[in-house]
């Protein structure tokens, strides 16, 4: 099949794109860029040998996106693009609600103009808010989100639903993400975070290179076996096979399907912290602060679904996490940047 990929040059769009091309498929990328850099697809061209059609456009920009497919035969799109900073979102709401909802909205008015009805999309556990049961299965409902991103995949997860509701030509594939970490096992393409990362791993790399003094560990008082908050944290490899097998669903005409994507099992701030320092050889100084705004306590997958349906799941474990994170960090202390 022939995949438009938007927001391909990001972190899980790059390593999807590889999946896909081992798949046998052929992309083409859209990305305007604004949270990524065009040598991680020069890097997955290196690493596929497979030279990849790239457009640096807007998703909100109409006629760039219809001007492309004109050119091209897409059987399916998978949907990436999106901002996707919980603290920025509440900073900058309109820019998240913009960006996310109208690039959405803009993305299916040129797909349905060109007759692509199949969708994959890139939701997050964030839409299950304060959990009602744990492990969480799909059939949890959608609880209050803490911040505007997380609306915005809430939102976005309706609009496709309806979508589907009102023409069942649609095949809507929604993957909710858990914890995404690690990289391509070459260290060659990997997590790139402008700034001070938000996300446990990359901070936790950054002190590993040297660039950051300790990790602030958020909380040490949940109701978990040693205090930290508990998350299901999955390979970012193991993420992009998913995309892989929720086009094979779509090729089975799935109509509506929702999956969540995790390996199932829950680790601790501070066992990560031990992992990371075990599989590398390394120590990683941290220090307790008090629990960050919106923070849960504890979330993971109940992964099986996607098992049963998709035949997926998780291969790679905690270790293999570690080493990847820090393989990448290591032969990219500056990331992309040179
Ligand atoms: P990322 O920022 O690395 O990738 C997103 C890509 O989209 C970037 O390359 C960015 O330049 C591009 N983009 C953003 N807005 C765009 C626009 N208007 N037009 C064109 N391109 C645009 O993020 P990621 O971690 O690879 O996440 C990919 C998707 O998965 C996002 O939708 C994100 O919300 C979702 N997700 C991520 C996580 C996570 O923890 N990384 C978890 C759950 C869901
Ligand atoms: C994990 C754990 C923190 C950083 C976020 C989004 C979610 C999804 C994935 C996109 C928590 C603790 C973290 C640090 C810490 N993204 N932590 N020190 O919050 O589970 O999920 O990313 O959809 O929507 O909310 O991930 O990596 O930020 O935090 O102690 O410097 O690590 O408190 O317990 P989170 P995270």
């Amino acid at each position: 099949m022939t995949i438009l990929v938007t927001g391909g040059a990001g972190y899980i769009g790059s390593h999807t794109i590889i999946e896909l091309i081992v798949a046998g498929h052929n992309v083409v990328v859209v990305d305007n860029l604004c949270n990524s850099s065009k040598i991680s697809l020069e890097r997955v061209e290196r690493i596929t040998s497979t030279q990849i059609p790239f457009f640096q456009a807007d998703i909100r920009d109409k006629k760039a996106l219809s001007d492309i497919l004109d050119m091209y035969s897409i059987d399916a799109c998978i949907h990436f693009a999106g901002l996707k900073a919980v603290g920025e979102s509440t900073a900058y709401p309109y820019e998240y609600y913009d960006n996310n909802i109208i690039g959405t909205l803009n993305l299916i008015s040129v797909l349905r103009k060109h007759n692509i009805k199949n969708i994959i999309f890139s939701s997050s556990a964030t839409v299950y808010g304060e959990p009602a049961t744990i492990p969480i299965t799909e059939e949890c409902p959608k609880g209050k989100c803490t911040n505007p991103y997380g609306w915005t995949k809430w939102m976005i997860e309706q609009m496709l639903m309806d979508l589907h509701t009102a023409d069942p030509t649609f095949n809507i594939v929604i993957l909710r993400y858990f914890n995404p970490i690690g990289a391509h096992q070459s260290g060659l393409i990997g997590e790139n975070p402008n700034g001070v990362p938000n996300n446990l791993m990359p901070y936790i790399t950054q002190v590993a290179v040297g660039k950051r003094e300790y990790l602030h560990i958020f909380g040490n008082n949940y109701d978990t076996p040693d205090g930290t908050g508990v998350r299901d944290y999955i390979h970012v490899v193991d993420l992009a096979r998913g995309h892989v097998k929720a086009l094979e669903a779509i090729n089975r005409n799935c109509g509506v399907a929702i999956y969540n994507l995790g390996t199932g099992k829950g680790y601790s701030v501070l066992e990560i912290v031990k992992a990371f320092e075990s599989v590398n050889g390394m120590k990683i100084p941290y220090v307790i602060d008090p629990r960050r705004p919106g923070d849960i306590a504890t979330c993971y997958s109940d992964p099986q679904k996607a098992q049963r349906e998709l035949g997926w799941k998780a291969d790679n474990g905690i270790e293999e996490m570690c080493r990847d994170s820090w393989n990448w960090q290591r032969r990219n202390p500056n990331g992309y940047e040179q």
